[in-house]
């Protein structure tokens, strides 16, 4: 059978890293309120003039040294965001050129902080149809620019990076027969659009907008539709939460986490957890993370994983693949 098999693995944070206790000099706010509220305890925030692309770009150059490739390996780059940093042409081939690549093709996908499940399961689908053997997986975001930075119940969440993976087409036999991407579980309910939107955009306000959302609302969509996703995912992996060595959640909410890995039966222990150092990253945080809990000595080869987030839309799903 062919698989998509992990080859490589990288990601970047911006050099600016801002504290909690600076938001208490221009917000009713305080550090004590955002550490136990939400786990978060500092966040990286993109200088002026660098964008998504440019986070994207450095993500890519580490997963590329990490798996051994050139970027004249890759056939094609998929690039979850919904901080591009223009209306078109795509963060992919702003990637693809930056890369210094004119071969393959590239293209992104939007499904907020969800995006990277969608964008793997499309490299996934590229890989198994035969379209591309060699597939980049980005998840890029700058969601400092789409901020209101008045509103305490959102602006104080979110940070700015870029995670990468490199997936390859492989015909496993022996030992590797099971790894690779095993299964995976999409869903989208677009009547939950007013729990988590921004207010602006080209056919709207011609502007970008900022993020609104009725966070406690969203919380309770996401500790249900989390553990649900995850089991279903795993189902159809033929596995049960008891094989998982890692669940690679979204990082929005320390709370968030906990509660999805024990309806799962699972502690923290089996968790990856970087939510503290990055914030949300939206659709960056899975792969960050990936590539963080990897340099931990956490994530291991032949190690079974579930990575599942939730967001805008409502958009939620999840992956189950063997590193
Ligand atoms: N500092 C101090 N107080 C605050 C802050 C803050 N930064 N933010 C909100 N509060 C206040 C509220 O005003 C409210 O006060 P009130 O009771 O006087 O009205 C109180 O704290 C409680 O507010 P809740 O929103 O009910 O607090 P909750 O415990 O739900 O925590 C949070 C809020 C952190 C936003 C949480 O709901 C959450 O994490 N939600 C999910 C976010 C998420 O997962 N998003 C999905 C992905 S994001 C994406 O797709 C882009």
């Amino acid at each position: 059978t062919i698989r998509a098999v992990v080859r490589g693995v990288g990601h970047y944070l911006p050099e600016r890293v801002v504290e909690n206790a600076e938001f208490e000099k221009t917000l009713d706010t305080t550090d004590e309120w955002i550490r136990t509220r939400t786990g978060i305890e500092r966040r990286h925030f993109a200088a002026e003039g660098e964008t998504t692309s440019h986070l994207a770009i450095k993500a890519a150059e580490a997963a590329l040294a990490d798996a051994g490739m050139q970027a004249s390996d890759i056939d094609a780059i998929v690039v979850a965001t919904s901080t591009p940093d223009h209306t078109f042409p795509s963060v992919a081939t702003m990637v693809q050129a930056g890369l210094g690549s004119t071969t393959g093709f590239a293209y992104d996908v939007q499904a907020v902080c969800a995006g990277f499940i969608f964008a793997l399961t499309n490299a996934n689908g590229l890989i198994l149809s035969g379209q591309a053997e060699r597939v980049l997986v980005i998840g890029a975001e700058t969601f400092s620019r789409i901020m209101d930075w008045t509103d305490r119940g959102t602006c104080v969440l979110f940070g700015d990076g870029a995670g990468a993976l490199i997936l390859e087409a492989e015909d496993g036999t022996g030992t590797n027969a099971d790894r690779g991407i095993l299964s995976s579980d999409l869903h989208s309910d677009g009547r939950y659009r007013e729990l988590l939107y921004v207010d602006g955009g080209v056919s709207t306000t011609g502007g970008a907008g900022v993020l609104k959302m009725q966070g406690n609302q969203v919380f309770k969509h996401a500790v249900t539709k989390l553990a649900q996703t995850a089991e279903k995912a795993l189902e159809k992996a033929g596995m049960s939460a008891s094989d998982v060595d890692w669940i690679v959640p979204h990082q929005a909410n320390l709370r968030i986490i906990k509660a999805t890995s024990e309806k799962l039966g699972l502690t923290l222990d089996n968790v990856v957890v970087t939510v503290a150092d990055h914030g949300n990253t939206s659709a960056a945080s899975i792969p960050l993370a990936m590539s963080v809990g990897k340099a931990r000595g956490q994530i291991k080869q032949g190690q079974v994983i579930v990575a599942e987030a939730i967001g805008g839309g409502l958009a939620w799903g999840s992956v189950v693949l063997r590193w």
